[in-house]
């Protein structure tokens, strides 16, 4: 399939597996590559500049298919050592970094002038329009059912991707609730030049997390996710479990008061223990409504075929039959 996104990041098929902290890793990366899509390591996972320089040098050795690097601008009195990750960025020769987060304007001229294209992930048509404006090269419209941060405006893909059609120029993919060739025809009928995602991808063979992490997505239902953080409008769709319902009793007891040291142990190191120790009550870690679509554990290669096949025959059958018999 021939996209403005297959073009702009020369992958053979419209699937970009988003950034995703403690999951993105240079092993699923180079299988998302390898498959044909496009793979994300996720930079701030990497505990300094020189470490996400090895991990990239790793995904190399993997694979020698375009892949990403996911930089995302969190809001923090301490922020972590940027301009070093971009350097490690560019000095690995990465072609493709998807921001988040924050409006990534003044990282562009260098990732830019070293030749990388850009695309942003964003909540909202405002926040699209803007990362257009400053030159980003495609944006990634991250819709309300989406796992991780969907902002604080709360509109679903539905409206939010027709929206988003009619008001950018630049190219942008569907990010959120995105899981088999059904998501992606939608996608791509909405206006989208292909799809973004997340959840799907960790519950596949090669994602380096915890066995439970995987089958827990696969228990879950779409009733299964809660919004943590709405307080402080750091708004997190979590999955599910006794720490999460922990935190959320601590923002209905202290209300407007709320502040993040109130909630430190529910959403500080939590990644870690759940990704790598299986530790799932840990406290809030991003997932997906799409966890109600997600049933098995495919190896990255085996889901992407099974996706692209799955819209092919959408397209040249289910749909080009109702126009033949119209
Ligand atoms: C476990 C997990 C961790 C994530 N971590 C990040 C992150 O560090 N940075 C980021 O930009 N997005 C992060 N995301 C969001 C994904 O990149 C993607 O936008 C989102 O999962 C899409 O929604 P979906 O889960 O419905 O596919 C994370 C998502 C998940 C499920």
């Amino acid at each position: 399939m021939k996209t403005q996104i297959t073009e702009l990041f020369g992958i053979e098929h419209p699937i970009i597996q988003g950034g995703m902290h403690y999951v993105g890793f240079a092993g699923l990366a180079a299988a998302v590559s390898n498959a044909g899509g496009l793979g994300i390591i996720t930079a701030l996972t990497q505990p300094s500049s020189d470490a996400l320089a090895r991990e990239i040098g790793r995904c190399r050795e993997m694979t020698d298919k375009p892949f990403g690097v996911n930089l995302t601008f969190l809001p923090s009195r301490n922020p972590p050592d940027y301009p070093g990750y971009v350097r490690a960025i560019i000095d690995g020769g990465v072609r493709i970094v998807e921001t988040a987060g924050n409006n990534p304007q003044q990282w562009l001229p260098a990732l830019h002038e070293a030749g990388i294209r850009v695309i942003h992930k964003c909540t909202s048509v405002r926040h699209a329009l803007k990362a257009e404006s400053i030159g980003c090269d495609a944006v990634s419209v991250d819709g309300f059912e989406c796992g991780g941060h969907p902002g604080e405006d709360d509109v679903p893909n539905f409206i939010l991707l027709p929206r988003a059609a009619d008001e950018l120029r630049v190219p942008f993919v569907a990010s959120g609730g995105m899981a088999d060739g059904r998501s992606l025809v939608a996608a791509l009928a909405m206006g989208a030049a292909g799809i973004n995602m997340g959840t799907r991808f960790v519950a596949t063979a090669e994602a380096p997390v915890h066995r439970k992490v995987k089958q827990a997505i696969i228990a879950a239902t779409e009733l299964d996710t809660r919004l943590v953080m709405r307080p402080l409008r750091n708004t997190e769709r979590v999955l599910n479990n006794a720490g999460v319902e922990r935190l959320l009793k601590k923002e209905r007891r202290l209300g407007a008061d709320i502040t993040f040291s109130d909630i430190a142990e529910e959403v500080g190191g939590v990644y870690p223990r759940v990704m790598r120790d299986g530790d799932l009550d840990a406290g809030g870690w991003s997932c997906g409504m799409v966890a109600g679509l997600i049933h098995d554990i495919p190896r990255v290669g085996d889901l992407i075929d099974r996706i692209m096949r799955q819209a092919e025959e959408i397209v040249a059958t289910r749909l080009q039959g109702m126009l033949s018999r119209a």
